[in-house]
């Protein structure tokens, strides 16, 4: 049997932090494995937000690009390409357009959050067809099943419904995506203890952050506020370092980690060990994720032009089936009539 399709992406707007990781990329790597894989680097959909700093962009890939490989993400099994390098994504865009309501659009969940966080006050017409935009992504490559957290589900019904519609309207060419969402993880707070982490609200530990720095934002990571000496009982649920210990424990190589974490949690309870002590071993953790990560980062970077490589071969893959679903689309809506 063919594998299912996947598709999912990112919108390269910096480094990738560890909150990426839990939310995706821990699970892109391992489904690339057992599905055929396209993960789409989405720079137009950054001109939603910030049209005018288009110049971040190419930094902005590669960081991204060597994330990615970092990561463990395998260009001989997954497609990873540029959308703007494939312009058939904007002209499904522009068809898929007409099949969705402005007011539709007007109430998506994510509209109201992105324009508080960015403080944009009127949506452009770009900004109100972001969803649109992403369901060309995802169906441009008939995408089957679309990986992302749950602040992405919105997207992913909005694209289950222009497939259906033009389905109804011109005959089955689309797959119905699902959104497949890990049901296992929460988001990852972030070190200032706020829900989530995230580049805007400067409260990230970057894959690609060096020992001292992630030691300097363990130290001066937010714990239980109410905890002013560590001879207090304090709060173990809600602190985030013990939330990072309970996601980043489990598969550390540090012998009998887990155990390690249960006696922290019970003396921290009693208020028999320091927050410092607690930070340590966190560190101790995370270094232990992060090293084999800057190890394969900087393996890549001593060779640069795999970027070029992998983005060349992940387009050219891509756009073969760009063009095979846009003239199946054009054919369907008797738009192939000028031939
Ligand atoms: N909107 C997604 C995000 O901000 C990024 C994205 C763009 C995406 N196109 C996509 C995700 C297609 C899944 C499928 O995280």
């Amino acid at each position: 049997m063919a594998k299912k399709r996947i598709l999912t992406g990112d919108r390269p707007t910096g480094k990738l932090h560890l909150g990426h990781y839990i939310g995706s990329l821990r699970n892109r790597v391992k489904l690339q494995d057992e599905y055929e894989c396209f993960f789409i680097i989405a720079d137009l959909h950054t001109l939603t937000t910030r049209p005018e700093k288009t110049g971040e962009l190419a930094g902005n890939v590669r960081d991204l690009v060597f994330d990615y490989l970092s990561c463990g993400i395998d260009p001989e099994k997954a497609t990873v390409y540029i959308q703007s390098e494939i312009p058939e994504v904007a002209e499904l865009a522009v068809i898929f357009a007409n099949l969705v309501s402005v007011p539709r659009l007007g109430r998506m969940p994510t509209l109201k959050d992105v324009m508080r966080d960015a403080q944009i006050k009127v949506p452009s017409y770009g900004l109100l067809g972001y969803p649109v935009l992403q369901s060309a992504d995802i169906l441009m490559v008939k995408g089957e099943l679309v990986p992302v957290g749950r602040d992405q589900a919105s997207h992913i019904e909005i694209t289950r419904e222009i497939a259906r519609e033009f389905n109804k309207l011109y005959g089955e060419v689309f797959p119905v995506p699902k959104a497949l969402i890990p049901a296992d993880v929460g988001t990852l707070p972030g070190i200032d203890g706020r829900a989530k982490m995230s580049k805007s609200a400067g409260n990230v530990i970057n894959l690609s952050d060096d020992t001292d720095i992630v030691r300097k934002k363990v130290m001066g990571m937010f714990t239980d506020p109410n905890r002013i000496h560590g001879d207090e009982p304090g709060e173990v649920k809600g602190n985030p370092v013990f939330t990072y210990l309970d996601v980043f424990a489990p598969d550390s190589a540090i012998p009998s980690a887990m155990e390690q974490v249960e006696d922290f949690k019970e003396r921290y309870l009693k208020g028999t060990v320091k927050d410092v002590e607690v930070k340590e071993f966190l560190v101790e953790v995370l270094e232990g994720f992060l090293q084999p990560l800057r190890a394969q980062r900087k393996k890549y970077e001593k060779s640069p032009e795999i970027v070029e490589r992998v983005l060349n071969e992940g387009t050219k893959k891509a756009k073969e089936e760009a063009q095979k679903t846009l003239t199946e689309v054009k054919r369907a809506m008797k738009l192939d009539y000028f031939k």
